[in-house]
């Protein structure tokens, strides 16, 4: 779904309360006539996330967090604002345009859904009964005990060839349901068997804990692969699943660092031993799709991968992408000839977390994976891993640690420093060129320390405390001198609305803000007592602040042409130099507003 009209967000607006929506997801508490409870984007002990029922807002006096409902879910959830409204839409019984056209797929999906916790039902019942002994013991001595069971959704899939195909039929599931979900496999004859046989389950879930498939271990060494997969399904798509995500991403959220594991039972332990800020790559290489889904929660990335040869380059090729798109990211180095697990299971939890404190910066893995090959591979080996760690550098933008870097890598790799700083060179300019092409909005947060942004979002805040404002702010200021274009717009629409003082709702403000440090401070502003009775005062320095930013730069303007002109213009230039610094006089002393 595209754009959704505004009047069905309206309409979902109207229908749902925010109160009821948050009470999903933390406990709150009435205390007056707002609700409190803890923080889910910040850590805390004591309530200071508090929900407004009367303005429909929500607000923590403790991280600053704050908007309305949509955006609460587009935080908690990491959605975007158009799936967060069809997700109220759906809960408020409102109707969205597109849903007729959705109904048949949506009951397809559910009908995969229903199968696949049939699925999950009877393998972890399996697991529990006779049958699952040599299941049980076998993770018994990998230290998975029954209470992990069902933590993580371990379950087993009986020997046999048609355990699942005969429970479906006596549920009246079609086989070919059985298929679409990749339960079942069909030989040449057409025969349909269970896909899953003789081996331990650990359930794949989604965001909202709904089980889309399963990876499956053999109990003993045998010839068979180590683990079967469900395959790729209607619903199961791997490169946008992480293994474990459903129950780890607040934990992700509020340390603001993920770890990142290839095997389902280095996340188990991992979690066992107090680390569950984990996820598992489960066996596919880390997409740009992964990327994006974990930036929702954290820009931190800590790469735990097996200590072999092939554990090193996966976490060098999945780094890589996660840094592309936008995550920090350091690789951990654990024991030869050990993966996570082993390690886990051999140290302490305090030894674990120490380990994980101190990942290297991926350049750093980088530099020391590659040393060798750049210095005893083939020519070609040389140069692609020289190549290689170049690339990396080039993204350092300290200039110190830079040169300390190549000085670093000269004596390691036997290059001369020349040499390496001219391909660097190359490789700025081709990012340089890049760079330009994508950095062409100026408007960033850090507007917002400056004074002049700072004035602007402040008539902002004034008209939502008071509506009435409007006009005496426009006989003030000129738009176009509002320098942020968000700011600038909503003024403009505001100005053309012909508001109503008395009917006028701040939150309809609100929900037209994207920009989350201007939803962030209205937000704040909304949630202050009443109206403050100073608030022409206030307006009245944001004006003033403004009308004086605006003269600032005009001096300076000429400031810079004085120093490169000479002759006549210069008394020109003089003139308009003292008509311009009376002026900023005359703006202090508030001789330009007009009440
Ligand atoms: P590993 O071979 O490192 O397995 O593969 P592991 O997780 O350590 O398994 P255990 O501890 O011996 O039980 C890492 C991951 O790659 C996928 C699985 O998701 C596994 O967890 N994999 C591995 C497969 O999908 N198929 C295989 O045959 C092997
Ligand atoms: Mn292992």
């Amino acid at each position: 779904m595209n754009r959704i009209p505004s009047e069905i967000v309206d309409q979902v607006r109207t229908a749902t309360d925010i109160v009821h929506v948050v009470s999903g997801y933390l406990a709150l508490r009435q205390r007056g006539r707002n609700y409190f409870g803890l923080c889910p984007f910040h850590k805390e002990k004591t309530p200071s996330f508090s929900v407004n029922p009367d303005l429909q807002i929500f607000h923590c006096f403790g991280c600053g967090a704050g908007g309305n409902v949509f955006t609460f879910l587009m935080k908690m959830e990491g959605v975007t604002f158009p799936e967060a409204v069809k997700q109220l839409a759906r809960d408020a019984g409102v109707s969205l345009p597109e849903e007729a056209d959705d109904f048949r797929e949506y009951r397809e999906k559910e009908a995969l859904f229903y199968v696949l916790n049939m699925a999950a039902d009877y393998f972890k019942q399996s697991i529990r009964e006779d049958k699952g002994a040599t299941a049980r013991d076998y993770l018994e001595k990998r230290g998975i005990t029954p209470e992990d069971f069902e933590t993580f959704s371990i379950g087993y899939a009986p020997q046999g060839w048609d355990n699942l195909i005969k429970r479906a039929a006596q549920r009246s599931l079609k086989t070919e349901l059985l298929e679409k979900a990749g339960l079942v496999v069909r030989n040449k004859e057409g025969r349909y068997y269970d896909r899953f046989r003789g081996r331990i389950t650990f359930a794949i879930k989604s965001l909202s804990g709904q089980v889309l498939g399963f990876g499956a271990r053999r109990l003993s060494e045998d010839n068979s692969p180590k683990y079967i997969n469900s395959p790729e399904s209607e619903i199961y798509q791997k490169r946008y699943i992480l293994y474990g995500l459903y129950m780890a991403r607040s934990e992700i959220r509020q340390q603001d660092e993920v770890v990142i594991v290839e095997g389902y039972t280095d996340f188990t332990s991992l979690w066992k031993s107090g680390v569950r800020n984990v996820v598992a790559t489960s066996g596919t290489a880390l997409t740009e799709d992964h990327a994006v889904l974990l930036r929702r929660y954290t820009t931190n990335a800590v790469m735990l991968y097996d200590s072999d040869q092939a554990g090193a380059s996966a976490a060098l090729r999945g780094g890589d992408i996660l840094l592309e798109n936008g995550l920090d990211v350091k690789v951990c180095s654990i024991p030869q000839d050990m993966d996570p697990d082993d390690f886990v299971r051999q140290s302490t939890p305090d030894a674990v977390k120490r380990t994980i404190s101190e990942a290297v910066p991926l350049l750093e893995f980088k530099i020391a994976t590659l040393e060798h090959k750049g210095k005893h591979g083939s020519a070609t080996e040389r140069a692609n891993a020289t190549r290689q760690i170049l690339t990396s550098v080039s993204r350092v933008h300290d200039p110190i640690r830079r040169a300390f870097l190549v000085r670093d890598l000269s004596e390691r790799l036997n290059i001369e420093e020349v040499s390496l700083w001219s391909e660097i060179k190359k490789l700025d300019q081709q990012r340089r060129v890049r760079v330009r092409q994508t950095d062409e909005t100026p408007e960033t947060d850090d507007y917002f320390f400056r004074k002049r942004g700072l004035a602007e979002l402040g008539l902002l805040e004034a008209v939502l405390k008071d509506p009435e404002l409007i006009p005496k702010i426009m006989r003030n200021i000129n738009l176009e001198h509002i320098r942020h274009t968000e700011i600038r717009a909503i003024l403009a629409g505001l100005m053309q609305e012909d508001i109503d003082p008395l009917t006028f709702q701040p939150e309809q403000v609100l929900a037209r803000v994207e920009t989350p440090v201007i939803a962030k401070r209205l937000t704040q502003v909304m949630m202050q007592e009443d109206s403050h009775p100073r608030v022409w005062e206030f307006t009245r320095d944001c004006i003033v602040e403004l009308q004086q930013a605006i003269v600032e730069e005009e001096l300076e303007d000429l400031e810079t042409k004085l120093r490169s002109t000479s002759g006549e213009d210069m008394a020109d230039m003089k003139n308009k130099l003292g008509y311009l610094v009376n002026e900023r006089q005359k703006i202090m002393n508030g001789d330009y507003i007009t009440d």
